[in-house]
């Protein structure tokens, strides 16, 4: 009998990731809808067929690392006399696509974030030398529909895209132009997908979106539940799933806080107490000024609702020095929140002025080293605050999910519910587990585990 081989010619995919969570999830999509074209991921660019280059805009630097990257990857292309495809995908393909063929030719492609179902179809017209090479659209739901919700899944813990773009306009920021408005994806494809993840043994699921807490849909007909849900509600929905014993969910905006939400902080265990909820600042001026649309007061009473909620959560922020206009008294009332809320953990930057956004033109300009000089301020405080939160779980046992091999033979790693990433002597089959460990020893960005001494069964 003969029989027709169907399977595609192998080809080596690489792909390099910059930026957020949003852009790791992208890639892992893009992965899955070349695969049927015979595209095997690979660990470095050369001698891959494909390159895809997964971009950032949010700061200046980042979006330097392209050009630079770009003008390497020209080289192995060479090298590969021209078989190699170099694509741009993320958001400085969507900000500056043109721009981007323009200033380094040997790109092939360039596709903004909302166009990765259509990756083998614009894959297949640079094979033959036809069609248009630059794909920015907007049409957020036609990819979220176009992309399948069956997953390869890859350990036990994955993100999983709820909620795409950013209506918010926030005067420093390039996100509401790269990734266009707010758009929710409808509760059974996300519930779909979990199940999918599920199957695969994926225990903890981190939704993701630009602001993940505007996500809202209608609630199912079997749910029992009649009209819209926010997110607390789809948390809720997707705890019930068996396997799925952990929840988290990224970014939030304060402005989009509800009591929902907050209420399944603590009444919905599979909800992890950790919550990543930006401030920016602690000056009113300045969080005028960066079109936060809160005060530094509303922020603190959130944080105050949730802490009812859940008194152990974990907060987590992220911090702009230097915005213009700001005086050392602003920055100092971000120290005095800092102070008063008490971070697990955060991100701080220096603001980068991005070319299209209103802060742009805003006068007031901060000089560098002033700017310098606030950061590292505030980063001082802010890993005073990480090191004693870590420290203030030695001694305590914690569940540990175990996501992999530590560095040192016979080590694993894991994360507390906090985040937090946790070391300990223990067996492989622990691995994708969610182990009992006692924490010993904390630094600033690790915990050190034992499993406890097995107590002695009498017979
Ligand atoms: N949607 C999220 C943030 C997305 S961008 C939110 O609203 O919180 C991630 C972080 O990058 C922001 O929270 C901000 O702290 C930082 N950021 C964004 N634009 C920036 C800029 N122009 N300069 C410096 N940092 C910036
Ligand atoms: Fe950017 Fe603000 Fe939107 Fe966050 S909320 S993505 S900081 S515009
Ligand atoms: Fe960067 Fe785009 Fe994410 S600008 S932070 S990759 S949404």
């Amino acid at each position: 009998m003969s029989e027709t081989n169907h399977s595609a010619t192998p080809r080596r995919l690489f792909i390099k990731t910059y930026g957020c969570q949003m852009n790791v999830y992208d890639s892992e999509r893009m992965r899955d809808v070349l695969a049927p074209l015979g595209y095997a991921p690979a660990d470095t660019p050369e001698g891959a067929d494909l390159v895809v280059l997964n971009t950032c805009h949010i700061r200046e630097k980042a979006t330097e690392k392209v050009y630079s990257e770009l003008g390497q990857l020209k080289k192995l292309k060479q090298a590969s006399g021209g078989r190699m495809t170099i694509a741009v995908a993320g958001c400085v393909a969507q900000a500056e696509g043109e721009e981007i063929m323009r200033r380094q030719p040997a790109v092939d492609l360039v596709l903004g974030p909302q166009a990765y179902h259509k990756l083998p179809e614009m894959v297949a017209r640079v094979a033959r030398f036809s069609g248009e090479r630059l794909e920015t659209g907007f049409e957020t739901l036609e990819k979220f529909d176009a992309l399948p919700t069956s997953r390869d899944a890859d350990g036990p813990s994955a993100f999983l895209s709820v909620q795409e773009g950013c209506d918010k306009f926030c005067t420093f920021c390039v996100v509401p132009y790269t990734r266009g408005a707010e758009v929710s994806r409808p509760v059974d494809a996300i519930t779909a997908e979990a199940r999918s993840l599920a199957a695969q043994g994926v225990r903890d699921i981190t939704l993701l979106g630009q602001n993940v807490n505007a996500w809202h849909g209608a609630a199912p007909a079997l749910s029992g539940e009649a009209g819209e849900w926010s997110l607390g509600g789809l948390c809720r929905h997707l705890a019930m799933i068996g396997g799925v014993d952990r929840i988290r969910y990224t970014t939030s905006h304060p402005r989009d806080m509800d009591d929902d939400l907050i209420a399944a902080h603590g009444d919905t265990p599979e909800l992890m107490p950790y919550l990543h909820l930006p401030v920016q600042s602690g000056s009113d001026g300045v969080l005028k000024a960066m079109n936060r649309a809160h005060t530094a007061d509303h922020y603190l009473s959130i944080i105050e609702k949730v802490r009812a909620a859940r008194p152990d959560i974990a907060i987590a922020s992220d911090f702009i020095v230097g915005f213009p206009g700001e005086r050392e008294e602003d920055f100092e009332a971000t120290l005095q929140l800092v102070r008063e809320v008490g971070y697990a953990s955060a991100y701080s930057f220096r603001y980068s002025a991005r070319p299209g956004t209103p802060a742009a033109e805003m006068f007031g300009h901060v000089p560098d080293d002033v700017a310098h000089d606030r950061l590292q301020r505030l980063q001082a405080l802010l890993r005073e605050q990480q090191q004693a939160f870590n420290a203030s779980k030695v001694g305590q046992r914690v569940h540990v999910l175990v996501t992999g091999r530590g560095r040192l033979e016979g080590q694993l790693h894991g994360r507390s519910p906090w985040m937090q990433a946790v070391h300990f002597e223990g067996p492989d089959m622990l691995m994708g587990t969610i182990a009992e460990v006692e924490i010993v020893g904390a630094s600033l960005n690790s915990l050190a585990g034992q499993l406890p001494a097995r107590r002695e069964v009498a017979a």
